[in-house]
């Protein structure tokens, strides 16, 4: 467990915050965030934080608006005395651009961990899509960058609320969740065969199986635009399977992703609460009380 932790939400970031404060017996901290008529961000760390190990709570899904206000919060606390500085965010961003697809562009992944490891030491996240870069310990260059997962809980979710799943996985990436995902389940899997050709531009192929008895249950880690989904749930429908089940890790849910799903034949769409929606129905806290608790 980390010594004299003091707990700190960033805005949207108060429910997790608090909710882990309760369960790991640590003081929360205060900090003062807020915009000036320009936009630009005003910081103030209200608590003492000399010698202390901040421990920062904030998911940084659209990260753009956020990674600003909160280096100014982690750089601030190291002036005043902090010792390590842990981030908490349970959705990790820019780690979809892992590689130069083509020629001038910016790997985002590898220039947003060098930029985060300039003013953090530890790391937690919920499944970060590791897929070209095997281990964040690669990309981080920190004390201690921890990915935790989220398939234990998915799968409990599965066993309990849907009857004879068969588990799928929307492209060849996803096999790493989705056999340990159905594995867990007691459950069988197949997986598609993705491309994409633009953002919300993708064509999937599942391979052919005569039995569709079961309940497909679609299992990816990142719902963003929904169309790896729907392609996935069309081609599924149209095959004669029964309306598929979607669950997934983080719900980015970009525009009307959850109506366009539920369109395009979806029986229902479940998500982990590591960036909040209304599809929040599998809770990963005490993922990551039990990863704060062994450090
Ligand atoms: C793929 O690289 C990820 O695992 C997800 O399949 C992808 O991010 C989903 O994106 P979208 O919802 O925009 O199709």
């Amino acid at each position: 467990m980390i010594k004299n932790a003091i707990l700190f939400a960033l805005p949207g970031n108060e429910t997790l915050a608090a909710s882990l404060a309760a369960k790991l017996n640590i003081a929360s901290g205060v900090l003062t965030i807020r915009e000036f008529p320009d936009s630009e961000s005003y910081v103030r760390i209200d608590s003492d934080v000399r010698d202390k190990n901040p421990i920062l709570v904030c998911g940084l899904d659209h990260p753009n608006n956020k990674i600003l206000t909160l280096m100014f919060a982690a750089q601030t606390m190291k002036e005043f005395g902090a010792n390590k500085i842990c981030l908490i965010s349970p959705y990790l961003p820019y780690m979809r651009q892992d590689k130069r697809f083509k020629s001038g562009e910016a790997v985002s992944a590898v220039l947003f961990a060098r930029y985060l490891s300039g003013w953090i030491d530890h790391l937690i996240t919920i499944d970060p899509h590791l897929h070209r870069i095997k281990r964040l310990a690669d990309l981080y260059t920190i004390e201690s960058s921890i990915a935790l997962h989220a398939i234990t809980k998915m799968a409990d979710w599965i066993k309990k609320n849907v009857l004879s799943p068969i588990i799928v996985g929307p492209d060849e990436e996803s096999e790493q969740w989705v056999a340990e995902v159905a594995r867990l389940a007691s459950a069988p899997y197949i997986v598609s065969k993705k491309t994409r050709y633009g953002d919300r531009d993708v064509s999937v192929d599942l391979p052919v199986i005569s039995d569709h008895a079961n309940t497909p249950v679609l299992v990816d880690d990142i719902i963003s635009t929904g169309m790896s989904m729907a392609a996935t749930i069309l081609q599924l429908r149209s095959r004669g399977f029964s309306e598929p089940v979607c669950v997934g890790v983080h719900a980015l849910f970009t525009d009307d992703v959850y109506q366009h799903l539920i369109n395009a034949g979806a029986k229902k769409i479940v998500t982990c609460n590591t960036i909040l929606h209304p599809t929040n129905q599998i809770d990963i806290t005490d993922i990551i009380v039990a990863a704060i608790k062994q450090m």
